[in-house]
């Protein structure tokens, strides 16, 4: 097996890349695996090296969604089939690759905003009636950034007190998310409330908001999605309010999706991970057996 993966931006990724090689070598599966370093052309440079060394299969996280269709046809006319894994891309003929295994990043997005629609009251600390809510995106174009931003829009609607007020990339990185959060809290002293794509944006904002002599989860409510330990542990500090897991662990399916694709057995177009959230209090619970 050929993978292609993103790059090693945050926990959630480190996590996922610990499965899959750790899933290859229980399977005794030869996996050839390549870090993208977050560069789409990286990861086409990648499958298509893949295809030249005539591997079996092919799988990766797509970095963005579009762009992939020519290396995609070049593997199929190899008769190389791909998996796609946690990503999704965006191209006009599907049947350029078997299935898609990932979790449904519109769903995310849409329980992080049911939380602050039911949760709404609470967050606002100033009492002005009105819910700024911050976000941090993932990397412009990726799927999860796209779809998570879709999911969340399409709930807080039902509430016209909570608004967007700003929204911009922190790469997914904990770095980016302190950056672009530094930067929000400079130009608006009304925020009330963080929505980051992911745990590591939200800890970088975390660290924001400190340095501005603020509290996490109290004069800032936060609200990420993920739920690897690092953001598990803010939540039960009490630093985060709300996590809707993102499941990394996604070795073990990949690699029994290989070998039925490779034994020309049927399998679904899509597979989707079974996900939950979390609150401060079940972070508690959860905690001293989280494996990521
Ligand atoms: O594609 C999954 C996302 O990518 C995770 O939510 C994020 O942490 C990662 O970088």
């Amino acid at each position: 097996m050929g993978f292609a993966q993103v790059g090693a931006e945050s926990g959630w990724r480190t996590a996922n890349t610990k499965s899959i090689q750790e899933s290859a070598e229980a399977e005794g599966v030869d996996l050839k695996f390549t870090d993208a370093q977050g560069k789409q052309e990286n990861q086409i440079q990648a499958i298509r090296s893949y295809i030249q060394q005539k591997v079996d299969v092919i799988a990766f996280s797509p970095v963005v969604e579009t762009g992939f269709d020519a290396v995609l046809q070049e593997a199929k006319a190899a008769n190389i089939p791909v998996i796609l894994t946690d990503r999704a891309v965006d191209v006009e003929d599907t049947s350029l690759y078997v299935t898609f295994l990932g979790s449904d990043f519109v769903l995310e997005g849409e329980k992080a905003g049911e939380w602050l629609v039911e949760n709404a009251k609470d967050a606002d600390v100033d009492g002005d009636g009105t819910i700024n809510v911050v976000q941090l995106e993932g990397t412009t174009g990726a799927a999860p950034a796209i779809d998570r931003a879709e999911g969340f829009a399409s709930k807080i609607g039902a509430d016209d007190t909570i608004k967007v007020t700003a929204s911009q990339t922190g790469d997914f990185t904990r770095d980016g998310g302190k950056q672009v959060m530094e930067s929000f809290l400079q130009s608006d002293d009304s925020i009330d409330v963080v929505f980051s794509h992911n745990d590591d944006m939200g800890l970088g904002a975390i660290e924001a908001i400190e340095a501005a002599g603020l509290e996490p989860g109290k004069d800032i409510q936060i609200i990420t999605i993920d739920a690897v330990k690092d953001g598990m542990q803010a939540l039960a500090d009490g630093k985060i309010n709300f996590i809707v897991e993102c499941n990394p662990l996604l070795g073990p399916q990949l690699m029994d999706l290989a070998a039925k694709v490779l034994d020309g057995e049927e399998v679904p177009e899509r597979v989707v991970t079974e996900e939950t959230t979390f609150t401060q209090e079940q972070a508690k619970e959860a905690l001293p057996d989280r494996q990521y």
